[in-house]
């Protein structure tokens, strides 16, 4: 019984040590630069809060309309933190530089 009690203890500790270990990476660097232009900078900080930036430029162009519903998305089902004038900023942003 005693033994079975150190080793559980043993193995117990042996875990601990393996999960307060520190463990450090290095993530690829963000490289994806959008088009200058009014609207920018907010899309640059706000759009790649959760994801890189090459969701906006590997997306088909499209019309304001399909930004709008992008950025309503990203906002109602994402949670994205956006206030109403940085959204209409970047929509318009988007339509203007994104669009066929
Ligand atoms: C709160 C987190 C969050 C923020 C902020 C955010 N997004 Fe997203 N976005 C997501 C998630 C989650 C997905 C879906 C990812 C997946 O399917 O792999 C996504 C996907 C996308 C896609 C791919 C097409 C689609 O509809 O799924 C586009 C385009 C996009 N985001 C654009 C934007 C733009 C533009 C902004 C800035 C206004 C933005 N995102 C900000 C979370 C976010």
């Amino acid at each position: 019984m005693l033994r079975l009690l150190l080793t559980m203890l043993l193995v117990m500790t042996v875990t601990t040590m393996a999960v307060a270990e520190t463990v450090s990476i290095t993530l690829p660097q963000d490289k994806v630069a959008l088009a200058p232009g009014p609207g920018a900078d907010a899309a640059q900080t706000q759009c790649a809060l959760c994801h890189s930036l090459d969701y906006i430029t590997m997306q088909p162009k499209g019309p304001a309309a399909q930004w709008q519903n992008v950025v309503t998305k990203m906002i109602k089902v994402f949670g994205a933190p956006l206030s109403d004038a940085d959204a209409r900023a970047i929509v318009g942003y988007l339509a203007t530089h994104y669009a066929p």
